[in-house]
């Protein structure tokens, strides 16, 4: 059985950038509901139960459909993803922190993007370009390549073995209340919130695993 891990900060904590009622129903009600069904697809595939959410969806293609059927296999996609992505999520938000790159993950970027100011605004642009429900990304590829990119629904980048170090939700879930049809503007508000600390440690581990 999977858990739900607290939110690391207080609900409004990250106010006025995302205001609290939207991380208590994010948190309380959306990310419990993936866990709850990610936790019921797998009671009878105790093999899958026992690897993490990340390792489940990085060996989606190899293990989970060869051993489920095509119903499990499309609730273990959608809320292995959902619970996996927002654990990353709140992770990589904070009151505090730094709020630009730091240490490595600082001269990757300035070497793949040109500056920390365009990889800014392509993540933006990524973010708003993803038509309906999704993601935008910035993952380690197999060649330790910094990518963008965008999926729909819950898709984490681990399903093609990218690994996944920075997610903007753009789910209107993630924003609605406060910014309402306006997600260009919390794709601004959300750089008051990310802590690149945090980012920095994903990317140092993601470069440790490949
Ligand atoms: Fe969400």
């Amino acid at each position: 059985m999977y858990t739900l891990p607290n939110l690391p900060y207080a609900y409004e904590a990250l106010e006025p950038h995302i205001d609290a009622l939207t991380m208590q129903i994010h948190h309380d009600k959306h990310h419990q509901a993936y866990l709850d069904k990610l936790n019921a697809a797998l009671t009878n595939y105790p093999e899958l139960a026992a690897l993490s959410a990340e390792d489940l969806l990085w060996h989606f293609e190899d293990q989970v459909k060869v051993q489920t059927p095509a119903d499990i296999q499309t609730a273990i996609r959608n809320h292995g993803g959902g619970f996996a992505n927002h654990n990353l999520f709140w992770e990589i938000l904070s009151p505090e922190g730094p709020r630009e790159a730091v240490g490595q993950l600082a001269t990757a970027i300035a070497s793949q993007f040109g500056s920390f100011a365009n990889f800014r605004s392509q993540l933006i642009d990524v973010a708003i370009k993803q038509f309906g429900s999704g993601w935008a990304w910035l993952s380690l590829n197999e060649k330790q390549e910094l990518v963008l990119s965008s999926s729909a629904n819950q898709d984490s980048p681990l399903l093609i073995h990218h690994y996944p170090i920075l997610g903007v939700d753009v789910w209107e879930h993630a924003y609605y209340l406060k910014y309402q049809n306006r997600r260009p503007d919390y794709l601004e508000a959300i750089w008051n919130v990310l802590d690149w600390q945090k980012i920095e440690e994903r990317y140092l581990a993601a470069l440790n695993k490949s």
